[in-house]
């Protein structure tokens, strides 16, 4: 029975397809993993193939279904051909992870650039415009979907220095909320996962390392930082039926880390 029981959910997206960008790395990768764990075909999108085929390779060693699409998610076009090949690779489109993300830069407001502030708004705010635009076309053809976007804890909680990246996360915020009305009647959910402090390349990229991560566990309730499997997990949920009354929700996955008063 225990089997049984633990077959079905292991299988809960037999037969649906998962696109997931930025599955190169990081929080992409656990999640494509687990998508493709739980039975979806997988396209794993980003813009280095080889990041792709490893994420791709790893997914085929288990015996799941998986291809790499090589796209830019901020390029309108990229975006489109890249909801395509996903639909006409596996015929159809389902679920669609938009977590491809960049952290631009991190300066005062004075020292950053306009093309700073457009670099990291293309990407991870119009960029997800853009791969939702697309696949809720594909998605409403199929009858319905979910979509879930990779936000942050910035866009709720401030450090110095993150002004693009914090606007950029926290538009996303309001975007979920107006999507979920607009497309729930179509049969999409939308919801946005706030990933804290994980430890992805990203979070080396910005000085994260052990040391790091230490202090941010000791002020944090569940006394780690997240690993990229914590936040995937979660994107799994929010797309599979458990979820299935969840829509326009904004939902922080920090272990506690924002949470704490004094
Ligand atoms: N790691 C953290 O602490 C943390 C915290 C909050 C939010 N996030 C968000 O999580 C998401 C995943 O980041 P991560 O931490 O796994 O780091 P990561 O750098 O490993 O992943 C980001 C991925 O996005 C891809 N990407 C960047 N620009 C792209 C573009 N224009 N088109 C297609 N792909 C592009 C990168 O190649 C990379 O694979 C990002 O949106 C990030 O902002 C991360």
């Amino acid at each position: 029975m225990g089997n049984t029981s633990q077959t079905s959910i292991d299988q809960r997206f037999t037969g649906k397809v998962a696109l997931v960008t930025g599955g190169g790395s990081g929080i992409g990768r656990a999640a494509a993993l687990a998508y493709a764990r739980q039975g979806a075909k997988v396209a794993v999108a980003g813009r280095t193939l080889e990041k792709l085929q490893e994420t791709v390779n790893l997914i085929r060693d288990t015996g799941g279904m998986a291809i790499a699409v090589v796209a830019d998610v901020s390029v309108a076009a990229e975006a489109e051909a890249m909801v395509k090949r996903t639909s006409s690779a596996f015929d159809g489109l389902d679920i669609v992870f938009n977590n491809a993300g960049t952290e631009g830069a991190f300066a005062p407001i004075t020292e950053l650039t306009e093309n700073d502030f457009d670099h990291v708004i293309g990407i991870n705010l119009k960029g997800v415009w853009l791969c939702i635009k697309y696949a809720a076309q594909a998605m409403t053809r199929n009858g319905g979907g979910v979509i879930v976007n990779t936000s942050s804890w910035l866009a709720d909680t401030a450090v110095s220095g993150s002004s693009a990246y914090a606007a950029s996360k926290g538009g996303l915020l309001a975007m979920t909320r107006a999507l979920a009305v607009e497309l729930g009647p179509l049969g999409i959910r939308v919801n946005t996962i706030l990933p804290g402090i994980i430890a992805t390349p990203m979070f080396e990229r910005l000085g994260g390392n052990d040391a790091l991560a230490d202090t941010f566990a000791a002020t944090t309730p569940l006394r780690r930082v997240g690993q990229p499997a914590d936040v995937g997990d979660v994107a799994v949920w929010l797309s599979s039926d458990e979820a299935r009354f969840v829509t326009g929700q904004n939902l922080l996955v920090d272990g506690g880390y924002t949470v704490v008063g004094i």
